[in-house]
């Protein structure tokens, strides 16, 4: 029996989303259900918004979400109605060569990215056609139809707001750290940009015991958070600061690790400038689809630095996920502090206008 569902779209015009109604048909063979708990709101849903990355419309908006099985479709044997699962924005195919070893974040059968399920169709609609759920998940609706492979159980005491993170900014942020990047503990570490995913990043060196941790924002607030979330020191951005200077000084030359959490061409390529010999740069904010950088190539390669880049943390969603969640519920991930604002559906576009002005670490749509 389909059913409608309040939901946030993305028409392809102007940077607000519209907040109505879709059709949800009932899950297909190897399809699930869900009824949406809580969605965050995340940088990439914004580039997307202000026409930086371009996708089929009208989309429904939204990958970071958690919710409840409502129902299940033929075939499912991986969860059941009543289960907890976090969805992951990329749907595993589980038969290509990455997926076969293990690197399931590099599939190259999923069809996420065009936001359509396996089959090529989708199981939204309106009154004029199709709907797309924005990488084939679309979780900023009362309810969304997954993949099996995108819907991965946790333990039904994880909180909503908190479970929905961990499908992107936290296992984006902790996974380039302990995936990509694998950073020893005592290793030097910056990040540039402490938004969600920034954040997440910080975690997840203290977590590895990275010392000292050095936050870069240009928000005093982003700062604060970073401080709070155990960056050792913090580095204030903007005209007159030299940001790669003042990393110097603080690692004696340099950091073994720089994270660039934005997504903007110039922080990228400051990254070099900021390591140590032999340091490594991570790529973790995604920039407009054809921005190319460019980088002192004779300084990077006599000082051996390397950049690496890092999508979705290097994740594999059915075991990363579960990990994140066992270390949330074990007191090792402050993840409830890096909710700053639980917000209704209706309220998402104030959200995005206050992440385009820097000013909330993160907001999460709680439905009811
Ligand atoms: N220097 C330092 N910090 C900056 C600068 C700058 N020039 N410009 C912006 N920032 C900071 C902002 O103040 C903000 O704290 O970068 C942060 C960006 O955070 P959000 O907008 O909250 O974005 P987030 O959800 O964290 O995603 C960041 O990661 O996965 C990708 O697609 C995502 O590209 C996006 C990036
Ligand atoms: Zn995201």
């Amino acid at each position: 029996m389909a059913r409608t569902a309040m939901a946030a779209v993305h028409d392809g015009r102007g940077t607000t989303l519209d907040i109505r109604e879709v059709w949800v048909a009932d899950p297909g063979p190897g399809e699930v259900l869900v009824r949406m708990g809580a969605s965050g709101v995340c940088g990439s849903d914004r580039h997307v918004i202000d026409g930086e990355w371009h996708l089929p419309t009208p989309t429904v908006l939204g990958h970071e979400g958690a919710g409840t099985v409502e129902a299940v479709g033929p075939g499912v044997t991986d969860v059941a109605p009543g289960d907890s699962v976090i969805l992951s924005w990329y749907y595993p195919c589980r038969r290509c060569r990455a997926c076969a070893a293990g690197k399931a974040w590099a599939c190259t059968g999923t069809r996420s990215g065009e936001c359509l399920l396996p089959d090529g169709t989708t199981r939204l609609s309106d009154e004029r056609g199709v709907v797309y759920p924005y990488l084939a998940v679309g979780t900023m609706s009362e309810y969304a139809v997954v993949p099996e492979s995108a819907a991965v159980r946790v333990p039904s005491e994880l909180p909503m707001d908190v479970a929905s993170l961990i499908g992107c900014s936290i296992t984006t942020g902790v996974g380039a750290v302990t995936n990509n990047a694998r950073v020893p503990a005592g290793a030097s570490a910056v990040v540039v940009g402490c938004g969600g995913v920034g954040l997440a990043v910080v975690m997840g060196l203290v977590l590895a015991g990275a010392h000292p941790i050095i936050a870069v924002d240009t928000s005093e607030e982003k700062l604060a958070a970073a401080r709070s979330f155990g960056a050792t020191h913090t580095v204030q951005a903007g005209p007159g600061t030299d940001v790669a200077a003042a990393v110097a000084d603080l690692t004696g030359g340099g950091a073994d690790y720089a994270f660039e959490v934005i997504g903007r061409v110039e922080t990228i390529e400051t990254l070099p400038s900021l390591l140590a010999t032999a340091g490594v740069g991570v790529l973790v904010g995604l920039p407009p689809e054809g921005a190319r950088a460019g980088i002192d190539v004779l300084e990077l390669a006599e000082a051996g630095k390397t950049l690496i880049g890092s999508n979705y943390g290097g994740a594999v969603p059915g075991l990363d996920f579960p990990r994140l969640a066992g270390l949330y519920l074990a007191g090792r991930l402050p993840l409830d502090s890096l909710i700053s604002h639980r917000i209704r559906l209706e309220e998402v576009n104030e959200a995005f206008a206050a992440m385009r002005a820097g000013t909330r670490t993160r907001s999460v749509i709680v439905f009811d």
